[in-house]
């Protein structure tokens, strides 16, 4: 017998009479439906446009072809039903109905369960290759949830808003591949449940809200950030200018320029400044779970030995908590997320005149409104505009037919602004995540440059103010030194 035969006589005729059972039959027609709709959707995206819809994705990426290899295994499973059934009842024929390959209907029948196979072998290899880069793109992980709404609106206007969730929070390698998956999946339960959580906390898993920070599971960042950034080629200083807007009819603009010492390696290897003293050799143990209380910090010096500043408030004490070697996240934590204060944002925008500093009190009235609490990014959209144009036509009617694009596009600014940087329904608003980096908002450089942290022989870190930049105006109007750099 040729091979051909022995595999018609043994695999195939029982294949196609076991086969012909509802379960197999559904199966294949399963199978059937969601490949060719998975290969029209990859035409479609291949040569159209496809709407960038993550729920589109989800469905199409992550559960069509699910779909398909369910269909493909319910064959089999068809089969061993059938199978065992006609064996309890002792109906197991003798000899399988004939093929007869002469027959050129049944001989074309057996080509097309050939090519089908192969084809739907290429199917299961490609979805499941898309749909790991698919878990993988910021859309899956910051829109298909919602959980992920603040730092997915914050990412996408951050400098790093075309680089993918997963290069900071996953990187390479198929272990951190793994435990990120392992983690997601709990993610994904406690997204589940969340409804159900809320009637029974004790029983169903649920998220926290808002998220955590600091993310405890991030990857060193030598290992994320230094994949892109080279920490000792950021020497030199750098040049601030900061507006700010007061609270006047006028709304009066001051400007605080400031040199920044960001330092880095020089060619001699010395290693100055913000950017060259920190990395790698500073150690220190935060109190709190936010690594905002710092009350122990240790320096290793380039001889070996160690020099330990401790805050006062410790009295000679251990402190309990966290053990951390400094990296950019300890300074850089909002670096792909950064949320304002509701002053910065307002001072932002009408530094760049999205908010025209020439409307009347702008500045208070848009604090105010800025500050107050609205329940959805909707009510906020509606409510924002509607006060602004309120307040206007009750101090200053004229300016709603003089000025009326301006006032309209502050109140629609001001709505932006607040869906920036508040979501209700996350427990997220106006100061929820600190960022690190200077010290007028949030403690930042000052958890351990507060002048208090000293060490044994009599030093303690430094508060000087140039240590860290030079203050060229501070709250100047006008301040001569931007004429003088030719900036203004
Ligand atoms: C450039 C690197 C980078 C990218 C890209 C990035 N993140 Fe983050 N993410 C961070 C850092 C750094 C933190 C704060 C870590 C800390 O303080 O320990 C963070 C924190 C978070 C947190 C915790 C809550 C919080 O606000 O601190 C969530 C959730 C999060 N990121 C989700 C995302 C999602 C979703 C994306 C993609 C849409 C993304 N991240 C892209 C660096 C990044
Ligand atoms: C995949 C590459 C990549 C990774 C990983 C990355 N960055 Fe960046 N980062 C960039 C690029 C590109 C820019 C410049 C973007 C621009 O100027 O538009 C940038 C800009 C920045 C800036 C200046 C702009 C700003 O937001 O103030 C900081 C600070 C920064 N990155 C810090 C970090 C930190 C901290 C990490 C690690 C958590 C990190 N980056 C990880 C590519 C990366
Ligand atoms: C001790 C705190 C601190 C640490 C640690 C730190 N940075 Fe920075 N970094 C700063 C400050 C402060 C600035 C200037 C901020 C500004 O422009 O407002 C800055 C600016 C930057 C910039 C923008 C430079 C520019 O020219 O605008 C990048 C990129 C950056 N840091 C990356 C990193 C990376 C990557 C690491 C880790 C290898 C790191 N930083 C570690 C404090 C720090
Ligand atoms: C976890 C504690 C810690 C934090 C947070 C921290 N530093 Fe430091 N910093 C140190 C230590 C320790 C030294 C070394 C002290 C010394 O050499 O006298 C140092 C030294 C420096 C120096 C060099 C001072 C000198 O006299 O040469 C600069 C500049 C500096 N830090 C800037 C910053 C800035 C800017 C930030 C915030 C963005 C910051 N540091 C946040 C611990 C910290
Ligand atoms: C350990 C380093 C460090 C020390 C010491 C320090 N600063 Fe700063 N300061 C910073 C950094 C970093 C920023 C920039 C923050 C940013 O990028 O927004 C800053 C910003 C400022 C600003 C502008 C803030 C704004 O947002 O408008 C003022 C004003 C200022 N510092 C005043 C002082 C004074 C006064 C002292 C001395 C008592 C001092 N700083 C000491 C690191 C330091």
């Amino acid at each position: 017998m040729s091979l051909f035969e022995k595999f018609r006589e043994s695999w195939l005729r029982p294949a196609l009479f076991f086969g012909n059972n509802p379960v197999s039959l559904a199966g294949g027609a399963l199978t059937t439906a969601s490949g060719v709709t998975t290969i029209g959707y990859w035409l479609i995206e291949l040569f159209g446009h496809v709407d960038e819809n993550p729920y589109l994705g989800i469905i199409f990426i992550l559960i069509l072809p699910a779909l398909f290899v369910l269909g493909l295994a319910l064959i089999p499973v068809g089969i061993w039903i059938r199978r065992r059934k006609l064996h309890k009842a002792g109906q197991i024929p003798v000899e399988f109905p004939k093929i007869d390959l002469n027959d050129p209907v049944f001989r074309h029948g057996i080509d097309i369960v050939l090519a089908a196979t192969i084809v739907n072998f290429l199917i299961v290899a490609a979805a499941s290759y898309r749909g790991m880069g698919y878990m993988d793109s910021p859309q899956f992980c910051g829109r298909s949830c919602h959980v992920m709404t603040p730092e997915y609106t914050a990412y996408k206007i951050s400098a790093h808003s075309h680089v993918a969730c997963a290069e900071c929070h996953i990187g390479a390698g198929a272990e951190a591949y793994l435990s990120a998956k392992v983690n997601g999946t709990k993610q994904l339960l406690e997204v589940t449940f969340h409804p159900l959580a809320s009637l029974a906390p004790k029983i169903f898993p649920n998220y926290p809200t808002p998220i955590p920070s600091p993310v405890t599971s991030l990857r060193p960042a030598r290992v994320i950030c230094e994949g892109c950034h080279t920490p000792t080629r950021f020497d030199g200083d750098k040049l601030l200018v900061k507006s700010s807007f007061a609270d006047d009819e006028q709304n009066t603009e001051t400007e605080t320029v400031l040199i920044l010492h960001l330092g880095g390696e020089d060619s001699f290897s010395h290693r100055t400044g913000i950017h060259g003293v920190h990395l790698g050799h500073i150690e220190y143990i935060a109190t709190d779970p936010t690594r905002t209380a710092i009350p122990w910090v240790e320096r290793q010096n380039a001889d070996g030995s160690k020099t330990t500043y401790v805050a006062s408030a410790l009295n000679g004490g251990q402190p309990q908590g966290e053990r951390r070697t400094m990296d950019c996240i300890d300074c850089h934590n909002r670096a792909a997320h950064t949320f304002m204060t509701a002053e910065e944002a307002l001072n932002r925008a009408m530094a760049d005149g999205a908010i025209s500093p020439s409307l009347p009190f702008i500045h208070k009235k848009g604090l105010e409104l800025l500050k107050t609490a609205y329940a959805s990014p909707e009510e906020a959209n509606a409510k924002i505009p509607q006060q602004l144009a309120a307040f206007y036509r009750s101090q200053h009617p004229e300016l709603l037919t003089q000025k009326a694009d301006l006032v309209k596009a502050a109140g629609l600014e001001l709505a932006t602004l607040y869906n920036q940087n508040v979501f209700p329904f996350m427990k997220v608003t106006w100061g929820t995540h600190p960022n690190h980096i200077g010290h007028q908002n949030y403690p930042g450089c000052f958890r351990c440059h507060d002048g208090d942290h000293a060490a044994k022989n009599g030093t303690s870190i430094t508060q000087d103010c140039s240590a860290c930049h030079n203050l060229l105006a501070v709250d100047e109007a006008k301040p001569k030194v931007l004429s003088d750099l030719g900036i203004r």
